[in-house]
């Protein structure tokens, strides 16, 4: 994509790894970074091959172009915030009380995982996306643009030309996109609604989209 040549990523786990692999066969560069230091990535660096580097998080967050967010939601405070001022963000994440520990304002639905991804990064535009994917799938589900029930992914942000841009890195990608609206309406592809994890088209997506309930709700 134009002026996109570099993508950052923030966590090396399940869907840091993929989205890595799925960026760089797609020939983009990758700079990825995990909380123990680059020395652990060596095997990943080599399986991704030269277009990829390991680096700190704060140097993965400087190199992109764009950057994806894909650490457990409740470090989501430590993601360096001067080096993605003006960037646009890829959250990934999703809240799980047992592994995060309880977030209140996300337990008493105040606000969603991307908007407070969004408050910690006042001057990034974050966009939520893959976090409804297993990560598996993010290298074998892809398909060319116009392929008949080409499987999508939601992406949600505040920012519409922020959301463009992932859309059209999306697509490039192999996926087509279901647009849920502004970050705040982020919940609606939240762990246990419809459209979160199955193989789903653009068209059954936003069906499902419209048919989530919110925790309180259910
Ligand atoms: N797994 C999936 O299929 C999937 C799918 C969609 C969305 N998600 C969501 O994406 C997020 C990441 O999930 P995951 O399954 O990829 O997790 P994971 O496999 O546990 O990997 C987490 C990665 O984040 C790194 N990390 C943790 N804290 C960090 C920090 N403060 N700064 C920089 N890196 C940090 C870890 O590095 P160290 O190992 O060095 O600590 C590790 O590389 C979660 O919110 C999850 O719910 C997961």
């Amino acid at each position: 994509m134009k002026n996109i040549t570099t993508i950052g990523i923030i966590g090396a786990g399940h869907i840091g790894s993929q989205v890595a692999r799925l960026a760089v066969a797609n020939g983009y560069g990758v700079v990825i970074s995990n909380s123990r230091g680059p020395e652990i990535l060596a095997a990943l660096v080599a399986d991704l091959g030269p277009r990829a580097r390991a680096a700190i998080a704060a140097e993965a967050a400087k190199a992109g172009d764009i950057v994806v967010v894909a650490i457990p939601l409740k470090n989501y405070s430590t993601v360096p915030v001067a080096p993605l001022a003006g960037k646009i963000v890829i959250d990934t994440g999703n809240y799980y009380p047992q592994r995060d520990g309880h977030i209140p304002a996300l337990d008493d639905e105040s606000t969603t995982t991307s908007e407070l991804l969004q408050a910690h990064l006042p001057a990034s535009k974050v966009v939520k996306a893959f976090n409804h994917i297993h990560a598996a799938d993010i290298t074998t589900d892809g398909q060319p643009a116009g392929t008949k029930n080409r499987r999508a992914l939601v992406i949600a942000g505040d920012d519409a030309g922020a959301k463009a841009t992932v859309a059209a890195l999306l697509d490039e990608f192999g996926f087509d996109t279901a647009d849920a609206g502004p970050l705040k309406e982020g919940w609606r592809i939240q762990r246990d609604t419809p459209g979160y994890g199955p193989r789903r088209t653009a068209e059954e997506l936003r069906r499902d989209l419209a048919a989530a309930k919110r925790y309180g709700a259910s």
